[in-house]
This record gives structure tokens, sequence and C-alpha cells, in this order.
């Protein structure tokens, strides 16, 4: 028999705290009206000192859990994805494990950054589909606000905080809600688009790399704009393509939330119509591989995508990596 694999539940949490546009006016040179017009984002949220990446996803993946109604004794397996975790060792999926009370589950971090949530939603469906694993949650969350640099312009009006999770298992034979495609894709060759240049075994943090803010996050604005269209474009149409599926077939696109011309520019080139468009990032702002599962969380909450809908996600991220998933719901 053919596994397939469903989401069961979903949940999201976003601080409390919201960094709004005439906010940051007051700590670097820019305007609400440019801040607007460029990217569509209005506020972002940011989260307490006292949270670091795992206790945002502790937090979604709790509300997942409990849409879901799986117990966290029952999960096999705990994907996080993040580009924030709290520390480089351990693995903030263990942090969240240990939490939560999964004791028979392994746990890892996988690090795709905006596309997190996609490549670790691909992941899940493998295992799903081979038989081994039954139920896996899947996280992408971020703690963005701490490896931003709060004195580059370019950057620091894009990125927020938040978490969103999601556990999958194995569809019943009379389901009609499975994840029906995939497409992965990675750029190397362009990593320095978007980076974080010391902290790592390149180049281990010193007094002078500190100083310089080497360790926040670097980005090449408008290379990762034109390499993001094109392949957010790319990968949802190769996925549609896998299911001999078509844009008519879709009720909602979940893009990336990283900038509303992004996406208008990705749903001018295939002719995605505006009210399939779910679209948040005005009131949270770029939250990498959480935008993709809050998005979806709260489109759900709010009742606006509803059991049986087709939902086609496209994302893109440092790496450059890009990717798409097609599930009906
Ligand atoms: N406020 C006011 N002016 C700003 C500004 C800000 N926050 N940031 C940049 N500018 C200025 C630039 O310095 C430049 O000035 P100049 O013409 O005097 O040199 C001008 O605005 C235009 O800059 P440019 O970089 O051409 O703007 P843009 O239209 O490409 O928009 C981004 C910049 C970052 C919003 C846009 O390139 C983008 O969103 N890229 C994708 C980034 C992304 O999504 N990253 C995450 C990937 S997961």
């Amino acid at each position: 028999m053919n596994l397939r694999t469903q989401i069961l539940g979903v949940g999201h949490y976003l601080p409390e705290k919201r960094l709004t546009n005439a906010d940051l006016e007051k700590m670097v040179e820019t305007n609400d009206q440019w801040i607007v017009e460029r990217t569509g984002i209005r506020e972002r949220r940011i989260a307490p000192p006292e949270h670091a990446t795992s206790d945002l996803a502790t937090i979604a993946a709790t509300r997942a859990l409990s849409s879901a109604g799986v117990s966290p004794q029952d999960l096999d397996m705990i994907i996080l994805a993040t580009a924030s975790g709290d520390h480089i060792m351990p693995a903030p999926a263990c942090l969240v494990q240990a939490r939560i009370g999964a004791t028979n589950c392994v746990a890892f971090d996988l690090s795709a950054a905006c596309s997190g949530f996609v490549f670790a939603a691909s992941v899940a469906d493998k295992y799903i589909k081979s038989g081994t694993h039954k139920r896996i949650l899947v996280i992408g969350a971020e703690t963005l606000s701490r490896i931003v640099n709060w004195k580059d312009r370019e950057t620091c009006i894009l990125f927020g905080d938040g978490a969103g999770a999601a556990v999958l298992g194995p569809a019943q034979t009379d389901s009609k809600s499975e994840i029906l495609s995939e497409f992965l894709l990675a750029d190397g060759t362009l990593s320095d688009l978007l980076t974080n240049r010391a902290g790592g075994s390149r180049l281990p943090l010193t007094h002078d790399l500190l100083d310089q803010g080497a360790h926040l996050v670097t980005m090449k604005g408008r290379d990762i704009f034109k390499n993001a269209v094109r392949t957010m474009s790319k990968c949802a149409s190769h996925c549609l393509e896998k299911a001999s599926m078509t844009l008519d077939d879709v009720h909602w696109i979940i893009p990336h939330q990283a900038n509303q011309r992004i996406i208008e520019a990705v749903a001018k080139q295939m002719d995605i119509p505006r009210e399939k468009i779910i679209m948040n990032l005005e009131r949270t702002g770029n939250t990498s591989a959480a935008s993709v599962p809050v998005a979806l969380s709260e489109a759900l909450e709010n009742k606006i995508i509803k059991r049986g809908d087709v939902i086609l996600i496209t994302v893109f991220g440092a790496g450059l990596t890009s990717g798409a998933l097609l599930l009906r719901y």
C-alpha cells in the first residue's frame, strides 16, 4: 500500500512586542513611506530578552500538537528549521524535545534559512512515506532580531521574530488531505548574497570582528530580489507539473513572506490572481523559516483556508535555497 502524508495540525506564536516603521525611524535613517513602498512591511514582532528561538518554537509546537490531538510522547521525530538557533550546539530541536517532554523521538535541526520549513516538511514527508516514522513535528522558528544589524537600514527593516509548527503523519485511507508534491533547489555559488560572515568556523569571533558587526546579517538586496522571483516561480511551476496540476486547481498560494514586491513579481510572472495569495508580512516582516507556517496557521485560525483546499507554498532563502510544496489540506 502506498503511504501518503498529511498535516494533522498546525500552530504558531508571535511575540507581543511590535516594532513599527515609526519606531525604526528613530533608530536608522529611514521612513515609513520608503519601507511600505519597497517592502509592504508596517511592523514586525520582537521576542523578549528572556526568549531564544527554542522558546518561541516550544510555544508553536505545543499549539500544533494540541491542534493535531497528538501527545508529545507519540512523536517519532522533531525537525526544527532555523537560522538563528539558541547556540551553535546543541541543536534547539533537542531543547524543544526536552521542554515538551517528547521522550520517544529523535530531534535535529535543519539549515536552509528562509526555505527551512519547506525543506523540513519535505524530509518529514519522506520518512512518513517510508513507513518508519508516524508522527513528525516540523517547526520553523527564528529570533532574527538577535542577528540583525540594527545600524544597517537595508536589512534591519525587513526581519521579525516568530515560530510556526505542523504535525505530519500518515493520511487515513479515506482522507483527501495529503502532500501532493515537492521540489527543492540550492545554488551555493550565490552563498555570499545573504550571510553572517563571522561567528562560525570560517571566521571565529574576535573582538575586532565583533566591533565590526561581522557576525550580523549582511545582504545584497537587489540580487536576492531577482533570484527570489526566478526561483520561487520555477519551484512552484515544477511542483505543479510533478502533481499534474495547474494553478486553476490551487485555492491558495502561500509565498515566503519576504517582500510584497517579490510576491507581486512572482504573481505577475506566473499569472496568479491576487485573491489567491496569502500575505501577512505587513504585520510580521520576514520571519524566515517561520514565515510559511505562521501564515498557514493564521489563515486556518481565521478560517480563510479550510480542510480540502489545495495550497501551493513557494519559498527562497540564504544558501541560496528555494523550494515549493503542494498539498491538499
Ligand atoms: N530607508 C530609506 N532608504 C533606504 C533604505 C531604508 N531602509 N534602505 C536602502 N535605502 C536606499 C539605498 O541606500 C538606495 O539609496 P541610493 O539610491 O541613494 O543609493 C535606495 O534606497 C535604493 O536602494 P535599493 O537597494 O536599490 O532598493 P531596493 O528597491 O532594491 O529595495 C530591498 C531594497 C532590500 C527592500 C530590496 O532589494 C529587497 O527586498 N531585496 C530582497 C531582500 C530579501 O528579501 N532578503 C531576505 C531573503 S530571505
